[in-house]
């Protein structure tokens, strides 16, 4: 166990998969363990870090490397970063992969892997429906790419699996490498 070791908790998956929701719901437990953590969230950071940028290609590499120079920041100083955007493009996923590992961090992918029906069926924000209705041209997984990850190191089924399940995959992934004590270890 390192309990300095920095780490990212990369989630990659199309809007509504669950990202967020899993983000948000593994901080208190990485907590728990006695780490310290920050979230960031596509939607929250394209309200201030990313503000003004759109939806191409370019504006959405341009935001992943801003999250990823961030988390990388964080993590080399032994934070957990828990990462939630769409990051829809591999090759700047293994970008930020390979600035964070370099820097001596650990990059753990974890692939919010919803299909674009069981996201769609939901559509939590209507903006499927709106993409569909041709109001939102450019919608990831309607009419603009979704590239999933090759090898990610967690896959969640979170159109079919439930909230505790993934999050109990993800934890044993991160206890399995040594990067937060395994529950019974956590002292009071
Ligand atoms: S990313 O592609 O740059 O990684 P990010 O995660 O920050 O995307 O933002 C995605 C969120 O923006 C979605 O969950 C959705 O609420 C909103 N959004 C608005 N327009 C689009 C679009 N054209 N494609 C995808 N998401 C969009």
């Amino acid at each position: 166990m390192n309990e300095s070791q920095g780490f990212v908790v990369w989630f990659t998956g199309l809007s509504g998969a669950g990202k967020s929701t899993l983000a948000e719901r593994l901080a208190p437990i990485l907590r728990e363990r006695g780490r310290k953590v920050e979230v960031l969230d596509g939607d929250v950071v394209r309200t201030n870090l990313s503000k003004g940028l759109g939806f191409s290609k370019e504006d959405r590499d341009t935001n992943i490397r801003r999250i990823g120079f961030v988390a990388n920041l964080l993590a080399r100083n032994g934070v957990a970063v828990i990462t939630a955007a769409i990051s829809p493009y591999r090759e700047v996923r293994d970008e930020v992969r390979r600035l964070v590992e370099g820097d001596g961090s650990v990059f753990v992918e974890v692939y919010a892997a919803a299909t674009l029906e069981e996201c769609e069926a939901r559509d939590v924000k209507g903006l499927y429906a709106e993409a569909r209705a041709g109001k939102r041209p450019g919608f990831t997984g309607i009419d603009d790419p979704y590239e999933p990850p090759l090898a990610p190191e967690v896959v969640c089924h979170t159109g079919k699996e439930s909230v505790e399940e993934c999050l109990a995959r993800i934890v044993r992934y991160l206890e399995s490498r040594g990067l937060i004590p395994v529950a019974a270890e956590v002292r009071s």
